[in-house]
């Protein structure tokens, strides 16, 4: 069996491989991470599409607000031009200048008026600033992500500027690090929780690892009662491993680089390798899938460039060492598994991962129905089990039997002794094991 993670695993390199974001989401996430008190200030220029008359507009919005095409003077329609100012308060403007172009390599656009400046517009980064004197919104914080923060600002992670705003340097890709796992013996039962949460998009989420295991995994029953067009657009997640894996019903999802959209079944799963754009593009009435997450908090990002179905078809494709999976039932090929009693079918992520995880189907085993199961260890890092089908009593050492059905979960930890026992014909269980 593979040895135990060592604490803080860095899985995943330095993400140096992504594409690089256009301005406007470098600005989207800079624009978010200042002071919401801050202001923000469009100005609007309308460039024509067939008449010369040239209109300069200048307006404060709030957030959320939207500019529509306008019609000019003439009817034709004017695309509007727009950049976002985040306005900034100052009292002294000139001492703010050399820090905003030299320490944080911006561009002054404006100053004005000239004989005594009271405001001064910078550009950089994706960003837009209007440092202004006497205004009242707070300073704020601005954060610069760079592929090499030691080369940026002397190596400096934080600097405050003269006029107060507080500026954090921080890595644009930062490596993936998995907290340690905090091992504990969890049976999450369907019967006795409280009903499900409400989440995004009419999803309803039951959280099947509520401890998460000091943050290592989640693992969500998420559920859509009412199937058809999922409002998702291409994104990625970055992540160490993830799985989905259809319980009930089916969901039509693409891949990038891997061919046209396609249906996942009932008992069929994929596993979506680190940062491969994706997309749910439809689902059935009722469905429900098991989703396995690690770390529990990962970042999810639009990718607003990719089409998908992409034109690249590349099935063997490594995104960051783990190959996209997606096992059918009915390629399976049923084994014995190391508990009395049962056999499983290996979806073979544990191969296309290199041994991150490992995830089977157990059934019954009709040649052992009279074996009288012994008491099993295992020496993974995180070992999870969902109830699909059947009843069973899990025993585990020195605690109380539980009895399980469909939807019941538990995670078992290394070393413990537990055994499976009462276990009718129709048992099925979706066991994850990490590493696999
Ligand atoms: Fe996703």
């Amino acid at each position: 069996m593979p040895a135990k993670p060592a604490r803080n695993r860095r899985l995943a390199p330095s993400l140096t491989n992504s594409p690089a974001r256009g301005d406007g989401q470098a600005m989207a996430g800079a624009l978010r991470a200042v002071n919401p008190a801050g202001v923000v200030c469009l100005n609007v220029r309308f460039r024509p599409k067939r008449d010369t008359r040239i209109c300069h507009h200048h307006t404060q919005l709030p957030f959320g607000a939207t500019l529509l095409r306008l019609p000019t003077a003439t009817g034709a329609t004017a695309m509007p031009e727009t950049f976002a100012e985040i306005r900034l308060p100052t009292d002294e403007l000139r001492d703010d200048i050399p820090f905003f172009t030299k320490v944080l390599g911006m561009r002054m656009d404006s100053i004005y008026p000239a004989d005594d400046p009271s405001v001064a517009v910078f550009s950089g980064h994706g960003l837009r600033i209007r440092i202004e004197k006497g205004t009242s919104e707070p300073p704020g914080t601005i954060r610069i992500r760079c592929e090499d923060p030691f080369a940026f600002a002397d190596g400096k992670r934080e600097l405050m500027a003269p006029n107060g705003t507080r500026i954090e340097i921080d890595e644009l890709n930062p490596p993936l690090v998995l907290p340690e796992t905090v091992h504990s013996f969890v049976v999450r039962r369907l019967a006795d929780q409280a009903p499900w949460i409400i989440g995004r998009a009419g999803m309803q989420y039951r959280d099947l690892i509520p401890d998460r295991l000091g943050g290592s995994i989640i693992a969500s029953h998420i559920r859509i009662p009412d199937g058809g067009p999922v409002p998702d657009m291409v994104h990625y997640h970055t992540v160490g491993f993830q799985l989905i894996f259809c319980y009930r019903g089916w969901v039509d999802l693409v891949y990038e680089d891997q061919g046209e959209p396609f249906r996942l079944h009932a008992g069929c799963c994929v596993i979506q390798p680190p940062e491969i754009r994706h997309r749910v593009l439809y689902a059935s009435d009722n469905i429900e899938v098991i989703e396995i997450g690690v770390p529990a908090e990962h970042v999810t990002t639009i990718d607003h460039e990719m089409v998908l179905p992409n034109e690249t078809v590349n099935p063997d494709r490594l995104f960051q060492g783990q190959r996209f999976v997606h096992h059918k039932t009915e390629d399976a090929v049923w084994q014995p598994h190391p508990r009395d009693g049962f056999q499983c079918r290996d979806t073979t992520i544990a191969a296309n991962t290199g041994g991150v995880a490992g995830v089977q189907v157990l059934r019954h085993a009709e040649e052992n129905t009279d074996v009288i199961p012994t008491h099993h260890r295992h020496d993974a890092d995180i070992h999870f089990t969902f109830v699909m089908d059947g009843k069973m009593t899990l025993e585990g050492e020195g605690r109380e039997p539980h009895d399980l059905e469909p939807g019941d979960a538990f995670v078992i930890p290394p070393g413990m002794a537990t055994r499976y026992t009462n276990v009718s014909n129709d048992i099925e269980l979706l066991e994850v094991t990490l590493p696999g």
